[in-house]
């Protein structure tokens, strides 16, 4: 387990609080925080979780941490999930695992999104990771090629789309969701929230990975210690 993802997730438990219902993230370092809860919750801590995957749901049930169904919350005070880069404004990439539509559909309905993350993954500019959009599979080419243009028009270096495949490598990956995604090569993003606005329309376009103006707390985990960031999102 990396130290420093782990100095993350438990500063992350300083934000959570007796009743709460929480979004858990996905991803290694989501999972870190599930097993940490997992204890406090042993300890008598109330809380329930909301997941934003299969794979986390699976987690929470191996450390304890109950669950409720998304259909059944009307309110999720805070979410505390990984990301894949992190800009100076708190712009995320996310979706390196695949969840990007459930990671958001829960982050937007939260009062609060903490990002848990090791500081390799805090960048000046978003695109070196590719970004991930998940699209529906009907028409994927025609969906891949307005991605593309899209990813052009709005200044990115590249804009190359990679249809991600499984992890057997017997076809397409299939999302939780039943969708497919495609990686993009973007080298920079120079203009997220435009770039954001411009794939919303493109009607095969699930959701994309880039997350603007969700997270208010970013926490770096370094080897030794984790460093706490707040933005106001008032
Ligand atoms: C899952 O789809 C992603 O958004 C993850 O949150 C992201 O890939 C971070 O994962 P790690 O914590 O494993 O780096």
């Amino acid at each position: 387990m990396s130290q420093a993802k782990e100095n993350a997730a438990l500063a992350a438990l300083d934000f959570v609080e007796d009743g709460m219902t929480l979004g858990l993230g996905s991803g290694s370092t989501a999972e870190i925080f599930i097993e940490k809860l997992g204890e406090k919750v042993a300890g008598g801590l109330k809380v329930q979780g909301v997941p934003t995957s299969s794979g986390t749901a699976a987690c929470a049930k191996e450390n304890g941490v109950p669950l409720i169904d998304v259909d059944r919350v009307s309110k999720i005070h805070l979410t505390i999930d990984g990301a894949d880069e992190v800009d100076p404004l708190f712009t995320l990439i996310k979706g390196g695992g695949a969840c990007l539509l459930r990671e958001k559909i829960i982050a937007n309905a939260s009062d609060r999104m903490v990002v848990i993350a090791d500081a390799s993954k805090m960048v000046e500019q978003l695109g070196a990771f590719p970004l991930p959009v998940e699209i529906d599979p009907f028409g994927m080419a025609l969906t891949a090629d307005q991605i593309y243009q899209v990813l052009q028009d709005t200044g990115c270096k590249d804009g190359q789309t990679i249809l991600r495949q499984n992890a057997e490598g017997t076809g397409p990956l299939i999302t939780d969701g039943g969708h497919y995604i495609v990686d993009c090569k973007c080298g920079v993003i120079p203009n997220p929230g435009e770039t954001a606005h411009f794939l919303e329309k493109i009607p095969g376009v699930m959701e994309h990975g880039l997350f603007v103006d969700l997270a208010s707390v970013v926490i770096v985990g370094e080897e030794d210690h984790a460093r706490v960031m707040e933005l106001s999102r008032e």
